[in-house]
């Protein structure tokens, strides 16, 4: 096994579907980064004005679209501005969207008809001086998990893009695969106090019941972010993003941070494990064959 987090580099320069790279399920499934680096997305000579921190609302630290029904049913959070240039803004991140789906469907068609679009988000906002506690610095290594927002096993595929205007890349670290992660701190681990995940769910800390799966998701989240000699000293990989380039990955799979850049746009899509090429790649998988029974 590869001791770091691979990356893989296709040739496409188009998001249509008769693009080059199609049927690339087993290579995001066992964990890799997917890169583009020729795939762009390309802006209208009206939409650069949007590459400014101005148009976020100072809130948020994105500006991002909800889609609450099938498109075009998208509410915008996070931004600032008059109804005509918000209206350009959203439809500029809706196309993105647009885009991405057809994307991500061309290079994963296994998915198709499973594939759940979910937020929308566009970050004009330095990544460098936002301020935030250790759990929520995501220059930290660490693989997505959410304390109010247990995923019971539903997959993470993000697709992002750098549309920085200025030549600078998006920086990341990546970490080592998730097996080993998992190896790493899984002895630690204890089970979840009886009664608690109902209790958060019944006060309203988790917006529905926080099972086994996301119990253990979650300690894997904060037990690498609160833990400096392994951001110091596990193996890991600079990569550098350049202007123009795409990257698709499972994010609840790669270890991550972002460190540097400014001007991304990321498209998040949700899939039931069940709907994976091979299931037993997943973190649920993983975990459980480690664990040697069900996670609940
Ligand atoms: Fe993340």
């Amino acid at each position: 096994m590869d001791a770091v987090t691979p990356v893989r580099d296709f040739p496409d320069t188009t998001w249509a579907s008769d693009g080059p790279t199609r049927g690339v399920e087993p290579v995001v499934e066992s964990g890799a980064v997917l890169r583009f680096p020729h795939l762009r997305f390309a802006l209208m000579e009206s939409e650069l004005r949007f590459l400014d921190p101005r148009w976020a609302d100072g809130k948020a630290k994105n500006i991002s679209l909800r889609w609450s029904g099938p498109p075009p049913s998208a509410e915008m959070r996070g931004a600032a501005g008059r109804p005509a240039e918000l209206a350009a803004l959203q439809a500029m991140i809706a196309r993105y969207a647009e885009f991405s789906e057809a994307f991500a469907l061309r290079l994963f068609p296994h998915y198709r008809g499973h594939l759940r679009r979910g937020n929308t988000s566009f970050r004009p906002v330095d990544v460098a001086g936002r301020a935030t506690s250790w759990r929520k610095d995501d220059t930290r290594l660490h693989v997505d998990a959410f304390p109010s927002n247990p995923m019971h096993g539903t997959r993470l595929l993000r697709v992002f893009c750098n549309v920085n205007p200025a030549g600078r890349p998006r920086e990341w670290r990546v970490g080592e695969p998730f097996e080993a992660h998992a190896r790493r701190y899984l002895p630690a681990i204890k089970r979840p106090l009886p009664g608690s995940a109902w209790l958060m769910e019944r006060t309203g800390i988790t917006k529905r019941r926080r099972t086994e799966y996301d119990h253990v998701m979650l300690q894997l989240h904060d037990r690498a972010k609160s833990d400096a000699a392994f951001q110091q000293r596990s193996p890991q990989a600079r990569l550098e993003f350049a202007p123009g380039t795409t990257w698709v990955v499972f994010s609840d799979q790669v270890l991550h941070a972002a460190m540097g850049g400014q001007h991304m746009l990321e498209q998040t899509f949700y899939l039931d494990v069940a709907h994976q090429r091979d299931p037993a790649t997943s973190p649920r998988g993983t975990l459980e064959r480690l664990l040697g029974r069900e996670l609940r």
